[in-house]
């Protein structure tokens, strides 16, 4: 892999230790994933922000990363593990929320905007048609890829840590022009509505797996598409599709001797039965990803002037940026159940405190089973809200 002077100083230890490990990082993953050299990117987005999901290893290698490094790049961070200001009413405990919060406060040392949310594109980290980035966190960097058109492969925490502070990447895999056409024409059908996107994501996750989607047939606006590539992710690990007539990449793909599935409504109902484990929900969690101002407005339309006849607890997941931007959304949300922000339903320790969840997003109804002892129910936003009333 061809390295500039600079970047070999840097590897050889002569800019600081930080740096020093960051690069070796870099090159390590340049060299396994055939990179011929590293290229500038613009932003950064990290994941491996939960105190839940890093643990104790996790604060100790930022720790150590903290002592002397800054990112040089827009930094953004997923969601952690709690709302740093409502906790105690999440039934989080105390050494839980201490460990947390030293998490997100390494972080800022080094430099990284702690608006911890999953839509960074949503609030304030939107890249442009053709920006390099080094993106973790599976639905926003397939949003990115996809819907913007910026070019990230699927980071780890680590990889885009060490991205955001050289503020270069490994150019490969989803940098390069060949790997992000289309492996497959998927038509589909679908009413428009956020659900059935969410079905589409995970029809096509489960029967393709990690291929490149051409969609024919749906132009899904920012709330559908972000839900359709937050379950392909999770189901397939789609990391990139294009959409006919909508994506900036779409137009010059050559669609010649490709694959052609069709996605019915049947496999779609059998993804929603697949996901749905129990009927009873202790919970009902919006939000993944997180909500956006469009959503909140939606969603506060539904439920104005109804009242919660049922004791089910219920969350709205969604970043300090949109709620700020939402008052009055939030305050009608807030009659039915609780506003929270920087965190959501899969990294929260949900386990501690709920049996069955319920979501309208097939992403969390894939990991809430395996990271947080959950059964599912897996319907749209305004059934399970229904079910409160
Ligand atoms: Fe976001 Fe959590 Fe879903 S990080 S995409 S709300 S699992």
């Amino acid at each position: 892999m061809y390295l500039t002077k600079e970047e070999e100083s840097i590897l050889k230890g002569e800019h600081g230790e930080s740096k020093r490990k960051a690069m070796e990082l870099l090159v390590a993953l340049g060299k396994i994933y055939g990179a011929e050299r590293l290229v500038p990117i613009t932003s950064a987005h990290l994941a491996g922000v939960s105190y839940k999901t890093i643990g104790e290893g996790g604060i100790d290698f930022l720790r150590e990363m903290a002592e002397d490094a800054k990112v040089c790049v827009k930094t953004t961070l997923n969601p952690a593990g709690m709302d740093r200001e409502r906790w105690k009413e999440m039934g989080v405990e105390e050494r839980f929320a201490k460990k947390q919060l030293e998490i997100i406060e390494l972080y800022g040392k080094m430099g990284v905007e702690t608006n911890c949310t999953c839509t960074p594109y949503l609030a304030g980290n939107s890249p442009r048609t053709g920006d390099r980035i080094a993106w973790a966190e599976s639905s926003a960097l397939s949003f990115a890829n996809s819907m913007l058109g910026a070019r990230t492969n699927r980071e780890g925490g680590p990889g885009a840590l060490a991205a955001a502070i050289i503020g270069k990447a490994p150019e490969y895999g989803l940098h390069l022009d060949e790997n992000r056409r289309p492996t497959v024409v998927i038509e589909a059908q679908l009413k428009d509505d956020i659900m059935d996107f969410s079905l589409l994501g995970q029809a096509v996750g489960v029967k393709m797996g990690a291929s490149v989607p051409y969609f024919k047939g749906i132009r899904p606006d920012v709330n559908q598409a972000k839900i359709m590539a937050a379950a392909m992710a999770a189901a397939g690990s789609v990391a990139i599709f294009h959409v006919e007539g909508q994506t900036p990449e779409a137009k010059d793909l050559d669609l010649k001797g490709i694959e052609r599935v069709q996605i019915d409504r049947r496999e779609m109902n059998e993804m929603k039965a697949q996901l749905t484990t129990a009927k009873d929900p202790d919970l009902i969690a919006l939000g993944c990803p997180h909500l956006s101002e469009s959503e909140m407005k939606m969603l506060a339309g539904y439920l104005d002037g109804k009242k919660k006849n049922q004791d089910i607890e219920i969350w709205f997941c969604t970043s300090r940026r949109v709620k700020t931007w939402c008052p009055k959304e939030t305050a009608v949300l807030e009659k039915f159940g609780k506003v929270l922000t920087d965190t959501c339903m899969v990294v929260a320790p949900i386990e501690n405190t709920h049996k069955v969840t319920a979501s309208n997003s097939c992403k969390a109804c894939n990991y809430l089973p395996g990271l947080c002892n959950q059964k599912c129910l897996c319907n749209d936003s305004i059934s399970l809200l229904e079910m409160v009333m």
